[in-house]
């Protein structure tokens, strides 16, 4: 059984407690800013062993170890852990920028030690149901993707979504989604525009992307402030594939041709979402590999240069960059 440990202990955190125990995993261990969190969080999950720091972590004889912290912790959660050469799942995005999502990859290389980004869009079944439907030729040849990922949000000027010192802004949180999506389908952009309406704190609130991949033209966008169709569309020569709300890990896949509806796949599933992230971490385990096949760093990278690249366009900037 894969011993696990978390750090941090918010939303995810939680979330992928359940995960983790659904997956087969055992969760052993977490690890939190405080020894009061730490204690009320392993009390209240059944977890034996709790500590105040997220070093403590590291040399613990874990398997691997989860970092749900805000975005400006993540390198820093998961450096000595890696260092031990423990697994690790890191929530998305990897890191706040390429070059630390870069020290993270070298770090797990040269000690040997599994690195993941948490991105369990790509593992889930709507997922890997659209990428099987445009391989078999399902829309012929893609030349549009469109994906908005959106809701009103809690923009408290001191929470991990609006301030900047904790990596805030709807690009790193949910423009990822968009980016990603359109990344896995058709590689990263030869060129593309970006917009973005910036908040009093200085992190973006919504931002548009257009790119342009070989004949592919993206349409991507992230808000805090609408109440989104958190829908994708992939459109080709041959008709359009909707994945219906909310697109990254969607319920259901429709395909539409000429305006009629040609074709329906249930893509739920019962329990949670995390659990199939969770599943690929095991099974690389159990095979000794140190990338995911599905969810490889170079992917990681690639779309945190483009996330950088859209940054540096819109102006958002986080403290020490
Ligand atoms: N995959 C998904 O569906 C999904 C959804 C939402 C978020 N995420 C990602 O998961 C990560 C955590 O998000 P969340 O929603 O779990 O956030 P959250 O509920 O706010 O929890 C974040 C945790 O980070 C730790 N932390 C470290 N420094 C902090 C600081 N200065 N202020 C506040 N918390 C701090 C805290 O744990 P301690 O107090 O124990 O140290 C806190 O509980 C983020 O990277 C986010 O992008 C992923």
């Amino acid at each position: 059984m894969t011993k696990w440990g978390i750090l941090g202990t918010g939303k995810m955190a939680a979330a992928l407690v359940d995960a983790i125990r659904e997956a087969g995993g055992e969760v052993a261990a977490v690890g939190s800013r405080a020894e009061g969190t730490a204690a009320a969080f392993a009390d209240h999950h059944r977890i034996p062993l709790r500590f105040g720091t997220y070093q403590a972590l590291a040399g613990l004889g874990l398997d691997a170890v989860y970092v749900a912290t805000t975005n400006d912790r993540h390198l820093s959660a998961a450096l000595p852990v890696l260092r031990e050469g423990v697994a690790v799942l890191c929530e998305k995005p990897l890191a706040l920028d390429a070059a630390q999502a870069a020290a993270m990859a070298d770090a797990a290389r040269s000690s040997g030690a599994f690195l993941m980004e948490a991105m369990w869009m790509v593992f889930q079944p709507a997922f890997e149901t659209l990428e099987r439907l445009i391989a078999e030729g399902t829309i012929g040849t893609v030349h549009h993707i469109r994906a908005d990922f959106g809701f009103p949000a809690d923009l408290d000027p001191a929470g991990r979504l609006a301030d900047p010192a904790l990596g805030g802004g709807a690009l790193l949180d949910i423009g990822i989604y968009p980016l990603t999506l359109a990344h896995a389908l058709v590689g990263p952009p030869d060129r593309f525009e970006a917009v973005a309406v910036i908040g009093p704190t200085g992190v973006d609130l919504q931002v548009g992307v257009a790119s342009v991949h070989g004949d592919v033209l993206a349409d991507l966008s992230a808000s805090f402030l609408a109440d989104a169709s958190l829908e994708a569309v992939v459109s080709g020569s041959g008709g359009r594939l909707r994945l219906h709300a909310e697109f990254h890990h969607s319920p259901r896949i429709t395909l539409h041709r000429r305006g009629e509806q040609a074709g329906a796949w249930d893509t739920s599933y019962p329990g949670s979402g995390y659990r199939f992230e969770v599943d690929e971490v095991h099974r690389c385990l159990a095979a000794g590999r140190l990338e995911s096949q599905r969810r490889p760093l170079a992917d990681t990278l690639e779309v945190m240069q483009w996330m950088d690249a859209i940054r540096e366009r819109i102006g958002v900037v986080y403290p020490g960059e």
